[in-house]
């Protein structure tokens, strides 16, 4: 939304250009599960550029599981919701960001915001006319460096093994298991509804089924392999896990990557607890956030993409749109409503 008013009212000959920006407060810390009342919208006018400055336009926005708990850690109460989105540079006085180019930033829940290029990354210059930009948000992003940073960095998956992902029809969880089926693995994934199973098998997973419908948790991991699992890529955590690290072969491997079972919890969950497990089938467990390996992201980017472009990596994104949606948008994520990334459109 550009809106063009005078600074010097009828004087000016030349009209500045104000933008005002729609921006998403955290109003209240999150109390158990996310409500409206822990947001407000706010316009807020952008000030204009100086020398080095831009101001971008978001295009896309991420709502992303982790801002439910970094909000605690990240922000106080009245500031502007963390997150990252794809935006267009609309006015620049920075060469280096040329007005009308793209790039992925950290400006948050707002539409419009004000850089000084520091924060930015351009969109890969070669970017396919035929991929949505919105996919640097997610398989060719954050989400799907986590996915490969799992893999590779923290599993060491090997050709032949097999592995478990849960919350996998979502954004981390389904590049988890379509780049374990690139490396010849057998996957299992769970997800919570049955539309989900559906998308995973078309993505080639080996086993899925409906955690929230399955009888026995232990009985379906145990026909879905009977052997037990080599690896276990774990997103959500809690109860899930306590089943699932019994079911792991001697010597498995766990990358925790995510315990969503619990973000929402107002006090916290108690055992079973499995260290007996841990011991006896001498496991190795380790927690990790894709930013350590920061240094590798533009070539793992350009895997990424690349696996995109052959076919062998397929997206489905989670749609809503206007920014005036974000928390309907994030709230819906924690009810299981996206399958594949939520993305909000604005
Ligand atoms: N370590 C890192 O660097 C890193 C980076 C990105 C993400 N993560 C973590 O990875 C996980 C997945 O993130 P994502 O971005 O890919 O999200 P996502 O899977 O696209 O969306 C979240 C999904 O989690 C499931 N879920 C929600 N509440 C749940 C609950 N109480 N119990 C079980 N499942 C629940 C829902 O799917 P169902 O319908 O299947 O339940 C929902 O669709 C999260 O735990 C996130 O924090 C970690």
């Amino acid at each position: 939304m550009l809106e063009e008013t005078s600074a010097e009212g009828r004087l000016s000959q030349y009209p500045v250009i104000m933008v005002k920006a729609k921006t998403w407060i955290l109003s209240k810390y999150f109390d158990g599960f996310p409500k409206p009342s822990n947001f407000e919208l706010k316009v807020e006018e952008v000030p204009e550029p100086k020398d080095g400055e831009l101001i971008l336009e978001a295009v896309f926005l991420s709502v992303d599981p982790y801002m439910r708990p970094f909000s605690k850690f990240r922000l106080k109460e009245g500031e502007v919701m963390i997150g990252t989105q794809v935006a267009k540079v609309v006015q620049s006085k920075n060469p280096a960001f040329p007005v009308g180019s793209h790039v992925v930033g950290r400006g948050g829940w707002r539409s419009h915001s004000l850089s000084d290029g520091s924060d930015l990354v351009p969109i890969m210059a070669d970017w396919p006319q035929g991929v949505s930009m919105s996919l640097a948000l997610g398989t060719i992003g954050m989400p799907g460096l986590t996915a490969l940073y799992g893999i590779e960095e923290v599993l060491a998956l090997k050709e032949g093994e097999t592995l478990l992902v849960n919350a996998a029809a979502g954004a981390v969880g389904s590049v988890v298991g379509q780049i374990a089926k690139i490396k010849g693995c057998k996957v299992v994934g769970s997800a919570g509804s049955d539309e989900k199973v559906a998308f995973l098998k078309e993505l080639g997973f080996d086993e899925a089924f409906n955690y929230k419908t399955v009888g026995s948790l232990e009985e379906t991991l145990k026909r879905a392999s009977p052997d037990g699992y080599d690896c276990y890529f774990d997103n959500v955590g809690g109860q899930f896990s306590d089943v699932a690290l019994q079911q792991m072969k001697h010597f498995g491997r766990i990358a925790v990557c995510g315990s969503i079972s619990v973000y929402n919890d107002t006090t916290p969950q108690t055992g079973p607890y499995q260290q007996l497990t841990i011991i006896m089938k001498e496991l190795k467990m380790e927690g990790f956030m894709q930013s350590r390996w920061g240094n590798k992201h533009p070539e793992s980017l350009r895997r990424l993409m690349g696996w995109v472009k052959e076919g062998k990596l397929l997206s489905r994104e989670h749609i809503t749109r206007g920014i005036e949606n974000m928390p309907a948008a994030f709230m819906g994520m924690f009810r299981g409503e996206n399958i594949g990334k939520a993305i909000v459109a604005v």
